[in-house]
Protein backbone atom coordinates (compact mmCIF):
# COMPACT_ATOMS: atom_id res chain seq x y z
CA UNK A 1 0.00 0.00 0.00
CA UNK A 2 2.75 2.19 0.91
CA UNK A 3 5.32 1.71 -1.63
CA UNK A 4 4.03 3.93 -4.23
CA UNK A 5 4.67 7.05 -1.66
CA UNK A 6 7.87 9.14 -2.09
CA UNK A 7 9.42 11.16 0.60
CA UNK A 8 8.23 14.66 1.16
CA UNK A 9 9.56 17.43 2.84
CA UNK A 10 8.07 18.32 6.33
CA UNK A 11 6.81 21.62 6.17
CA UNK A 12 8.40 25.04 5.99
CA UNK A 13 8.29 26.15 9.26
CA UNK A 14 9.40 22.61 10.44
CA UNK A 15 12.16 22.05 7.77
CA UNK A 16 13.79 25.37 9.21
CA UNK A 17 13.83 24.23 12.92
CA UNK A 18 15.78 20.87 12.34
CA UNK A 19 18.27 22.96 10.21
CA UNK A 20 18.73 25.61 12.74
CA UNK A 21 18.98 22.55 15.51
CA UNK A 22 21.59 20.76 12.99
CA UNK A 23 23.89 24.12 12.65
CA UNK A 24 26.82 24.04 14.94
CA UNK A 25 27.86 27.46 14.10
CA UNK A 26 27.98 29.46 17.78
CA UNK A 27 26.55 32.54 16.21
CA UNK A 28 23.66 30.94 14.84
CA UNK A 29 20.14 33.01 15.19
CA UNK A 30 17.10 31.46 14.94
CA UNK A 31 13.90 33.65 14.02
CA UNK A 32 12.22 30.69 12.48
CA UNK A 33 9.37 29.17 14.42
CA UNK A 34 7.32 31.18 16.51
CA UNK A 35 8.18 30.43 19.89
CA UNK A 36 8.66 33.06 22.73
CA UNK A 37 12.79 33.33 23.70
CA UNK A 38 14.20 35.04 26.42
CA UNK A 39 17.82 37.38 27.05
CA UNK A 40 19.47 33.90 27.30
CA UNK A 41 17.82 32.40 24.04
CA UNK A 42 15.93 29.94 25.66
CA UNK A 43 12.31 29.13 26.41
CA UNK A 44 11.88 28.71 29.91
CA UNK A 45 9.05 27.38 31.88
CA UNK A 46 6.82 30.14 33.53
CA UNK A 47 7.24 30.72 37.27
CA UNK A 48 3.03 30.39 37.53
CA UNK A 49 2.92 27.31 35.23
CA UNK A 50 5.78 25.51 37.49
CA UNK A 51 4.21 26.41 40.50
CA UNK A 52 0.73 24.91 38.83
CA UNK A 53 2.00 22.29 37.75
CA UNK A 54 3.63 21.08 41.20
CA UNK A 55 -0.11 21.36 42.77
CA UNK A 56 -1.39 19.58 40.10
CA UNK A 57 1.16 16.42 40.34
CA UNK A 58 0.69 16.96 44.39
CA UNK A 59 -3.28 16.76 43.93
CA UNK A 60 -4.07 14.88 40.88
CA UNK A 61 -6.46 11.58 42.17
CA UNK A 62 -6.62 9.84 38.84
CA UNK A 63 -5.57 9.67 35.49
CA UNK A 64 -8.59 8.58 33.94
CA UNK A 65 -10.34 9.78 31.20
CA UNK A 66 -11.45 13.90 30.85
CA UNK A 67 -14.38 12.98 28.32
CA UNK A 68 -14.71 14.25 24.89
CA UNK A 69 -15.36 17.65 25.81
CA UNK A 70 -12.07 17.88 27.75
CA UNK A 71 -11.39 19.58 31.38
CA UNK A 72 -14.83 21.68 31.97
CA UNK A 73 -13.52 23.52 34.44
CA UNK A 74 -10.63 25.26 32.09
CA UNK A 75 -13.41 25.63 29.52
CA UNK A 76 -15.55 27.67 31.63
CA UNK A 77 -12.18 29.60 32.33
CA UNK A 78 -10.54 29.78 29.21
CA UNK A 79 -14.25 31.52 28.18
CA UNK A 80 -13.82 34.10 30.84
CA UNK A 81 -10.06 34.86 30.12
CA UNK A 82 -11.15 34.89 26.19
CA UNK A 83 -14.35 36.80 26.20
CA UNK A 84 -13.87 38.76 29.53
CA UNK A 85 -16.31 37.73 32.90
CA UNK A 86 -18.86 39.98 32.19
CA UNK A 87 -19.70 39.54 28.35
CA UNK A 88 -23.11 38.82 27.07
CA UNK A 89 -22.46 35.56 25.54
CA UNK A 90 -21.48 33.61 29.02
CA UNK A 91 -24.96 33.27 30.07
CA UNK A 92 -26.97 33.47 27.03
CA UNK A 93 -26.43 29.53 26.79
CA UNK A 94 -25.63 30.40 23.19
CA UNK A 95 -22.20 29.71 23.72
CA UNK A 96 -20.54 25.97 23.52
CA UNK A 97 -16.92 24.95 24.34
CA UNK A 98 -14.56 21.84 23.88
CA UNK A 99 -10.56 21.80 24.97
CA UNK A 100 -8.38 20.35 21.48
CA UNK A 101 -5.29 19.54 21.34
CA UNK A 102 -3.59 23.33 21.17
CA UNK A 103 -5.06 25.82 18.45
CA UNK A 104 -4.34 23.23 15.51
CA UNK A 105 -6.81 20.90 17.07
CA UNK A 106 -9.47 23.86 17.36
CA UNK A 107 -8.92 25.08 14.17
CA UNK A 108 -9.33 21.59 12.63
CA UNK A 109 -12.27 20.46 14.58
CA UNK A 110 -13.91 23.61 13.51
CA UNK A 111 -13.38 23.09 10.22
CA UNK A 112 -15.10 19.79 10.98
CA UNK A 113 -18.02 21.01 11.95
CA UNK A 114 -18.48 23.57 9.42
CA UNK A 115 -18.47 20.97 6.68
CA UNK A 116 -20.93 18.53 8.91
CA UNK A 117 -23.36 21.71 8.69
CA UNK A 118 -22.83 23.10 4.62
CA UNK A 119 -19.97 20.79 3.28
CA UNK A 120 -20.34 23.71 0.26
CA UNK A 121 -18.50 25.97 2.09
CA UNK A 122 -15.69 28.01 0.75
CA UNK A 123 -13.07 29.04 4.06
CA UNK A 124 -11.65 32.67 2.81
CA UNK A 125 -8.05 33.40 4.37
CA UNK A 126 -5.86 36.25 3.99
CA UNK A 127 -2.76 36.63 1.65
CA UNK A 128 -0.95 35.82 3.57
CA UNK A 129 -1.79 33.40 6.44
CA UNK A 130 -0.16 30.83 8.63
CA UNK A 131 1.77 28.13 6.26
CA UNK A 132 -0.81 25.78 8.96
CA UNK A 133 -3.58 27.23 7.90
CA UNK A 134 -4.55 25.59 5.15
CA UNK A 135 -3.49 21.87 5.57
CA UNK A 136 -5.54 22.20 8.62
CA UNK A 137 -8.80 23.71 6.89
CA UNK A 138 -8.37 21.71 3.51
CA UNK A 139 -7.65 18.87 5.53
CA UNK A 140 -11.33 18.84 6.75
CA UNK A 141 -12.14 18.89 2.75
CA UNK A 142 -13.86 22.16 3.17
CA UNK A 143 -12.72 24.80 -0.19
CA UNK A 144 -10.40 27.16 1.19
CA UNK A 145 -9.62 30.48 -1.18
CA UNK A 146 -8.10 33.75 -0.44
CA UNK A 147 -8.49 37.15 0.14
CA UNK A 148 -6.37 40.23 0.10
CA UNK A 149 -4.53 41.09 3.12
CA UNK A 150 -1.34 42.28 3.56
CA UNK A 151 0.31 45.44 1.71
CA UNK A 152 3.73 44.84 1.48
CA UNK A 153 4.17 48.99 0.60
CA UNK A 154 3.55 49.63 4.43
CA UNK A 155 3.74 46.64 6.18
CA UNK A 156 0.15 47.35 7.33
CA UNK A 157 -3.06 45.92 6.00
CA UNK A 158 -4.23 46.67 2.44
CA UNK A 159 -8.11 47.20 4.47
CA UNK A 160 -9.69 48.98 1.33
CA UNK A 161 -9.04 45.90 -1.17
CA UNK A 162 -9.81 43.25 1.83
CA UNK A 163 -13.24 45.00 2.25
CA UNK A 164 -13.99 45.43 -1.68
CA UNK A 165 -13.41 40.97 -1.37
CA UNK A 166 -15.43 40.31 0.56
CA UNK A 167 -18.31 42.35 -0.04
CA UNK A 168 -18.50 40.00 -3.24
CA UNK A 169 -18.67 36.89 -0.71
CA UNK A 170 -21.99 34.59 -0.89
CA UNK A 171 -24.14 34.98 2.28
CA UNK A 172 -22.80 32.02 4.74
CA UNK A 173 -19.09 32.21 3.32
CA UNK A 174 -16.48 31.51 6.08
CA UNK A 175 -13.75 34.33 7.18
CA UNK A 176 -10.58 32.96 9.02
CA UNK A 177 -9.47 35.90 10.87
CA UNK A 178 -6.58 36.41 13.24
CA UNK A 179 -7.84 37.70 15.87
CA UNK A 180 -4.67 39.83 16.92
CA UNK A 181 -1.02 39.43 15.94
CA UNK A 182 -1.22 38.16 12.17
CA UNK A 183 0.87 35.28 11.62
CA UNK A 184 3.60 36.06 9.51
CA UNK A 185 2.79 39.77 9.04
CA UNK A 186 2.25 41.07 12.27
CA UNK A 187 -0.11 43.50 10.71
CA UNK A 188 -3.39 43.80 12.60
CA UNK A 189 -6.34 45.35 12.10
CA UNK A 190 -7.43 49.07 14.33
CA UNK A 191 -10.54 48.98 16.14
CA UNK A 192 -12.45 51.07 14.00
CA UNK A 193 -11.47 48.69 10.88
CA UNK A 194 -12.80 45.75 12.97
CA UNK A 195 -16.06 48.12 13.88
CA UNK A 196 -16.18 48.41 10.15
CA UNK A 197 -15.32 45.04 9.09
CA UNK A 198 -18.58 43.93 11.72
CA UNK A 199 -21.05 45.47 9.95
CA UNK A 200 -19.87 43.84 6.36
CA UNK A 201 -19.75 40.35 8.09
CA UNK A 202 -23.23 41.10 9.15
CA UNK A 203 -24.77 42.78 5.82
CA UNK A 204 -23.22 40.02 3.82
CA UNK A 205 -24.30 37.38 5.96
CA UNK A 206 -20.52 35.92 6.42
CA UNK A 207 -19.53 33.52 9.12
CA UNK A 208 -15.73 34.76 11.08
CA UNK A 209 -13.36 32.07 12.28
CA UNK A 210 -11.19 33.44 14.81
CA UNK A 211 -7.73 32.17 15.39
CA UNK A 212 -6.48 33.55 18.36
CA UNK A 213 -3.20 32.56 19.63
CA UNK A 214 -1.61 35.44 21.15
CA UNK A 215 -3.97 36.70 23.27
CA UNK A 216 -1.58 39.28 25.70
CA UNK A 217 0.92 39.09 23.36
CA UNK A 218 -0.22 41.90 20.96
CA UNK A 219 -1.29 45.28 23.39
CA UNK A 220 -2.53 43.07 26.09
CA UNK A 221 -4.91 40.30 27.14
CA UNK A 222 -8.13 42.52 26.85
CA UNK A 223 -7.17 44.50 24.00
CA UNK A 224 -5.98 41.67 21.63
CA UNK A 225 -9.35 39.99 22.72
CA UNK A 226 -11.31 43.03 21.58
CA UNK A 227 -11.93 42.02 18.21
CA UNK A 228 -13.39 38.07 19.33
CA UNK A 229 -15.89 40.21 22.04
CA UNK A 230 -17.33 42.05 19.61
CA UNK A 231 -18.09 39.86 16.96
CA UNK A 232 -19.60 37.52 19.75
CA UNK A 233 -21.60 40.41 20.97
CA UNK A 234 -23.47 41.13 17.80
CA UNK A 235 -23.19 38.08 15.65
CA UNK A 236 -25.58 35.15 15.25
CA UNK A 237 -22.53 32.59 14.75
CA UNK A 238 -19.06 33.07 15.54
CA UNK A 239 -15.95 30.24 15.76
CA UNK A 240 -13.04 30.91 17.75
CA UNK A 241 -9.79 28.81 17.81
CA UNK A 242 -7.40 29.64 21.11
CA UNK A 243 -4.56 28.63 22.09
CA UNK A 244 -2.56 28.85 24.87
CA UNK A 245 0.98 27.26 23.72
CA UNK A 246 2.47 31.18 23.74
CA UNK A 247 0.87 32.91 26.39
CA UNK A 248 1.14 30.56 28.77
CA UNK A 249 4.09 28.58 27.40
CA UNK A 250 2.90 25.03 27.33
CA UNK A 251 3.95 24.39 23.67
CA UNK A 252 4.30 21.06 23.98
CA UNK A 253 1.38 19.88 26.53
CA UNK A 254 -0.97 20.73 23.69
CA UNK A 255 -3.51 23.04 25.13
CA UNK A 256 -6.56 24.63 23.15
CA UNK A 257 -9.75 25.41 23.03
CA UNK A 258 -12.57 25.84 20.40
CA UNK A 259 -15.64 28.14 21.47
CA UNK A 260 -18.50 28.40 19.12
CA UNK A 261 -21.36 31.02 19.51
CA UNK A 262 -24.97 30.36 17.82
CA UNK A 263 -27.94 31.72 17.09
CA UNK A 264 -30.26 30.35 20.04
CA UNK A 265 -29.44 27.80 23.02
CA UNK A 266 -31.17 25.01 21.59
CA UNK A 267 -28.87 24.94 18.26
CA UNK A 268 -25.60 25.23 20.50
CA UNK A 269 -26.74 22.28 22.59
CA UNK A 270 -27.49 20.12 19.26
CA UNK A 271 -23.53 22.12 18.10
CA UNK A 272 -22.12 20.36 21.43
CA UNK A 273 -23.55 17.35 20.61
CA UNK A 274 -21.95 17.52 16.95
CA UNK A 275 -18.53 18.49 18.22
CA UNK A 276 -18.15 16.46 20.86
CA UNK A 277 -18.99 13.02 18.06
CA UNK A 278 -16.04 14.88 15.84
CA UNK A 279 -13.77 14.96 18.54
CA UNK A 280 -14.09 11.74 19.71
CA UNK A 281 -13.89 10.26 16.30
CA UNK A 282 -10.72 12.03 15.79
CA UNK A 283 -8.51 12.76 19.45
CA UNK A 284 -11.23 10.78 21.37
CA UNK A 285 -10.30 12.67 24.34
CA UNK A 286 -7.94 15.59 24.88
CA UNK A 287 -4.71 15.41 26.84
CA UNK A 288 -5.50 17.02 30.30
CA UNK A 289 -1.85 18.11 31.51
CA UNK A 290 -1.65 21.69 30.22
CA UNK A 291 -5.40 22.52 29.93
CA UNK A 292 -5.20 21.48 33.84
CA UNK A 293 -2.36 24.00 34.57
CA UNK A 294 -4.17 26.75 33.13
CA UNK A 295 -7.07 26.17 34.95
CA UNK A 296 -5.14 26.20 38.71
CA UNK A 297 -3.30 29.53 36.86
CA UNK A 298 -6.38 31.28 35.98
CA UNK A 299 -9.11 29.51 38.75
CA UNK A 300 -6.37 30.97 41.63
CA UNK A 301 -5.93 34.83 42.34
CA UNK A 302 -1.86 34.29 43.09
CA UNK A 303 -1.34 32.62 40.38
CA UNK A 304 -3.12 34.30 37.88
CA UNK A 305 -1.19 37.73 39.05
CA UNK A 306 2.36 36.07 38.43
CA UNK A 307 1.18 34.73 35.11
CA UNK A 308 -0.28 37.73 33.93
CA UNK A 309 3.37 39.54 35.06
CA UNK A 310 4.93 37.18 32.96
CA UNK A 311 2.96 37.76 29.98
CA UNK A 312 3.37 41.06 30.45
CA UNK A 313 7.00 40.92 30.63
CA UNK A 314 7.16 38.78 27.50
CA UNK A 315 5.25 40.94 25.70
CA UNK A 316 7.53 44.00 26.54
CA UNK A 317 10.53 42.41 25.35
CA UNK A 318 8.62 41.72 22.32
CA UNK A 319 7.98 45.47 22.23
CA UNK A 320 11.21 46.91 23.07
CA UNK A 321 12.78 44.13 20.42
CA UNK A 322 10.82 45.74 17.65
CA UNK A 323 12.09 49.06 18.19
CA UNK A 324 15.61 47.63 19.02
CA UNK A 325 15.05 46.32 15.76
CA UNK A 326 14.17 48.98 13.79
CA UNK A 327 16.98 51.64 15.14
CA UNK A 328 19.32 48.79 14.58
CA UNK A 329 18.84 48.03 10.87
CA UNK A 330 18.85 51.76 10.13
CA UNK A 331 22.31 52.32 11.59
CA UNK A 332 23.18 49.13 9.15
CA UNK A 333 21.15 49.70 6.03
CA UNK A 334 20.39 53.47 6.15
CA UNK A 335 19.44 52.94 2.50
CA UNK A 336 16.16 50.79 3.50
CA UNK A 337 13.01 51.88 6.04
CA UNK A 338 12.40 48.90 8.36
CA UNK A 339 10.59 51.17 10.58
CA UNK A 340 6.95 49.29 9.50
CA UNK A 341 8.46 46.54 12.40
CA UNK A 342 7.69 48.96 15.33
CA UNK A 343 4.15 49.72 14.22
CA UNK A 344 3.72 45.96 13.68
CA UNK A 345 2.48 43.60 16.97
CA UNK A 346 3.42 40.06 18.21
CA UNK A 347 5.81 37.64 17.36
CA UNK A 348 6.09 37.92 13.40
CA UNK A 349 7.04 40.44 10.74
CA UNK A 350 8.14 39.67 7.27
CA UNK A 351 11.28 41.32 6.17
CA UNK A 352 10.39 42.20 3.01
CA UNK A 353 13.63 40.97 1.24
CA UNK A 354 13.45 38.16 -1.26
CA UNK A 355 13.80 34.45 -1.05
CA UNK A 356 17.23 34.35 -1.99
CA UNK A 357 18.82 36.91 0.14
CA UNK A 358 16.70 34.67 2.97
CA UNK A 359 18.44 32.00 1.59
CA UNK A 360 21.64 34.15 1.58
CA UNK A 361 21.37 34.90 5.52
CA UNK A 362 21.03 31.23 6.08
CA UNK A 363 23.94 29.83 4.43
CA UNK A 364 26.21 32.68 4.66
CA UNK A 365 25.40 34.24 8.02
CA UNK A 366 23.43 30.96 9.89
CA UNK A 367 20.26 33.28 9.96
CA UNK A 368 17.16 31.12 9.98
CA UNK A 369 13.80 32.74 8.96
CA UNK A 370 11.19 31.06 7.22
CA UNK A 371 11.59 32.09 3.03
CA UNK A 372 9.30 34.40 3.02
CA UNK A 373 10.99 36.88 5.41
CA UNK A 374 9.34 36.16 8.16
CA UNK A 375 11.25 37.22 11.17
CA UNK A 376 10.32 35.86 14.78
CA UNK A 377 10.91 39.03 16.63
CA UNK A 378 11.00 37.25 19.73
CA UNK A 379 14.25 35.31 18.34
CA UNK A 380 16.41 38.83 18.44
CA UNK A 381 18.56 39.27 21.82
CA UNK A 382 20.42 42.02 22.66
CA UNK A 383 23.37 40.04 21.68
CA UNK A 384 22.70 39.39 18.18
CA UNK A 385 20.64 42.08 16.88
CA UNK A 386 23.65 44.00 15.71
CA UNK A 387 24.98 40.90 14.08
CA UNK A 388 21.35 40.28 12.60
CA UNK A 389 21.63 43.56 11.13
CA UNK A 390 24.84 43.63 9.70
CA UNK A 391 24.22 40.31 8.30
CA UNK A 392 20.57 41.56 6.56
CA UNK A 393 22.90 44.84 5.30
CA UNK A 394 25.45 42.55 3.44
CA UNK A 395 22.51 40.41 1.78
CA UNK A 396 20.40 43.12 0.61
C1 LIG B 1 4.68 29.39 13.99
O1 LIG B 1 3.94 29.97 13.19
O2 LIG B 1 5.90 29.32 13.83
C2 LIG B 1 4.07 28.75 15.22
O3 LIG B 1 2.71 28.95 15.23
C3 LIG B 1 4.49 27.34 15.41
C4 LIG B 1 3.95 26.42 14.36
O4 LIG B 1 3.43 25.35 14.75
O5 LIG B 1 4.04 26.68 13.17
Amino acid sequence: MFERFEVINPDAILMLLAAYRADPDPRKVDLGIGVYKDERGATPVLESVRRAERELIDAQATKSYVGAAGNLDFNREMEQLVFGAAHAALGSGRLKSVQTPGGCGALRLGAELIRRAAPETIVYVSTPTWANHPPLIAGSGLKLEYYPYFDPATGGVQFSAMMGALERLPPRAVVLLHASCHNPTGADLSQQEWRALLELVKRRSLVPFLDMAYQGLGEGVEEDAFAVRLFCAELPEVLVAVSCSKNFGVYRERTGVLHVLNDSAKAADATLSQLVRLARGIWSMPPDHGAEIVRLILGDAPHRELWARELGAMRERIQTLRRAAVAELRRACPQRDFSFIGRQRGMFSFLGISTEQVRALRSEHHVYMTDDSRVNIAGLREENLPYFARAVAQVI
